[in-house]
């Protein structure tokens, strides 16, 4: 994996924050959606063929869940979680990945957990601590922060409610519930699906709903190739002449 430093040569592919000069308005498109509703893999294709950075925010509070648990702070007290929150030592780090996907990497400490953030025990505690209003409000100017490696695609819940409300570029992706469970059970995990979508639609602070303007899919029925090709169509129609 490479890691991309600052002021490279210009190229559309941007971790590159010589491209912030020239463009001061960087393009910001948000995929929201449910749990295994194709963000993920969409996100990524999309942002592979535009040459867009890749921001995973679910990764981001996954992060914090993961840091929560080995710190043992008590996930279910929210003054805790936040002074957790208030105090942890993070960093940005944009890296072009093996399939030349460029992302955006919050570490801790100086590392980056990965796998780790993936499992079970870490997602049930993330959608407690993503329900407290100062851990949402940390993480919302953490990826606003995100324009500072260029245009982006960002996907999570609440990118087009609360992150980037001004985006022009507006996604939200579902699929039913039996189809998003198979998807996770393909993939090794067994999860709660349900009790996941309805903490994430239920909580007061920022809750998962579909933004004003956002353009609606749901992709049971389509593969991830037809999901990202209607995407980039989408996309494709709304973007300015020039872009
Ligand atoms: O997308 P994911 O499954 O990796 O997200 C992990 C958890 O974080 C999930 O419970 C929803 C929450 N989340 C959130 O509240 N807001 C976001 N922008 C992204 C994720």
């Amino acid at each position: 994996m490479q890691v991309l430093r600052a002021f490279n040569i210009f190229k559309p592919a941007t971790c590159n924050q010589q491209l912030l000069t020239l463009k001061k308005h960087p393009i910001v498109i948000a995929i929201d959606g449910t749990s295994a509703s194709g963000k993920s893999t969409n996100s990524k294709l999309v942002a592979k063929a535009l040459g867009y950075v890749y921001v995973d925010t679910g990764a981001m509070y996954r992060t914090l869940g993961w840091y929560c648990l080995q710190k043992r702070v008590d996930i279910h007290d929210a003054k805790a979680v936040a002074a957790a929150c208030r105090k942890w030592k993070t960093s940005f780090e944009c890296v072009e990945t093996k399939s030349h996907l460029h992302a955006v990497h919050l570490l801790v400490d100086g590392y980056f957990p990965d796998k780790e953030i993936r499992t079970a025990e870490v997602s049930a505690a993330t959608s407690l601590i993503a329900a407290v209003p100062k851990v949402r409000d940390w993480m919302k100017k953490k990826q606003q922060e995100c324009v500072q490696f260029g245009n982006l695609v960002m996907e999570g819940r609440d990118i087009g409610t609360n992150v980037f409300p001004d985006s022009n570029f507006k996604f939200y992706l579902d699929a039913k519930l039996e189809e998003r469970s198979a998807r996770r059970a393909a993939d090794g995990i067994h999860e709660n699906l349900a009790a996941r979508d309805q903490r994430d639609s239920q909580r007061a602070a920022a809750p998962l709903m579909i933004a004003l303007g956002a353009k609606v899919l749901d992709n049971s029925k389509m593969t991830s190739a037809e999901t990202s090709a209607w995407l980039l169509a989408e996309i494709h129609k709304l973007m300015p002449v020039g872009k």
